[in-house]
């Protein structure tokens, strides 16, 4: 459960907040990207710090939101799925990303619907949980599950300022994940209750400062430092959280995991 993962990370070198596709971002606002590359690079010591992997995509100028690699694809047994992002701003990452995966040795295959990757398309256990309503089109879930040939569990969300799936909901291991129940539809709630019935429910005041958008390997948890009362909740559920402050990063909309692709060679 706590194998050694490997990820994939893009340095913020070019991070920027030059337009507002998210609720997070104000292009108006005051940004620091020398504090973005040291919180980032934090960051990925801390999995280092654990014993993992992290491999390394160079930086694109121009696309200041490249650093967020969980949106850069879906690898699951050695099949990459690609991705399509629903913002012009973002579409060229997409082929760079795919390069990244080809040149890795993945067989690639890209989406022909909106789908951005681990953003909305986490896996748990032995299935796929998939996020729409915001950016993943409902149309991408179907060849997701063709594609990477895992049963998916499609997921509709309902709160703009939790656009991602991956925002809302935390894998923490096989058989449990964290979540905010607000940020789906009732349908969707009640789903999540007959899979996950003993999963750790965040509050609002966890999710507000993206607290959900964590990086579990299956009992280390490097989670948003002010996340205070989700570290406590993991903590007494047995986890191990680990706090990093990622606050640069979060003026664009993203946390630890938006940082963070898993490589599941
Ligand atoms: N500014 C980026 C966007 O709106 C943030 C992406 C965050 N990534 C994530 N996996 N949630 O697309």
């Amino acid at each position: 459960m706590t194998a050694k993962r490997r990820y994939l990370m893009c340095r913020p070198t070019h991070f920027a907040v030059t337009y507002r596709i998210n609720p997070w971002m104000d292009p108006t606002a005051p940004y620091d990207n020398a504090l973005a590359v040291r919180q980032w690079a934090n960051l990925r010591q801390a999995f280092l710090d654990l014993g993992h992997t992290v491999e390394e995509i160079d930086p694109l100028p121009g696309l200041p939101d490249m650093v967020f690699a969980a949106n850069g694809g879906t690898i699951v047994d050695g099949r990459a799925l690609g991705v399509q992002f629903r913002d012009a701003e973002r579409a060229d990452e997409a082929p760079a990303y795919a390069a990244w995966f080809r040149e890795s040795g993945f067989e690639v295959e890209m989406p022909k619907h909106d789908n951005e990757g681990e953003g909305d398309i986490l896996l748990a256990g032995d299935v796929l949980l998939a996020g729409t309503g915001f950016r993943t089109s409902h149309a991408s879930h179907a060849e997701t599950q063709e594609f990477l040939r895992r049963p998916v569990i499609t997921l509709q969300l309902v709160d703009p300022a939790y656009y991602h799936l991956d925002t809302a909901l935390c894998v923490l291991d096989e058989t449990n994940i964290a979540y905010l129940p607000s940020a789906f539809s009732p349908g969707s709630q009640a789903v999540l209750r007959q899979l996950f019935p003993n999963a750790i429910i965040a509050t609002s005041e966890d999710a507000a400062v993206l607290g959900l958008n964590a990086v579990s390997d299956g009992h280390n948890v490097v989670l948003p430092v002010q996340a205070e009362h989700l570290t406590e909740a993991l903590r007494k559920a047995g986890y191990n959280p680990i706090g990093v402050d990622v606050s640069e990063l979060r003026k664009a909309g993203g946390g630890p995991k938006c940082c963070t692709l898993e490589v599941r060679a």
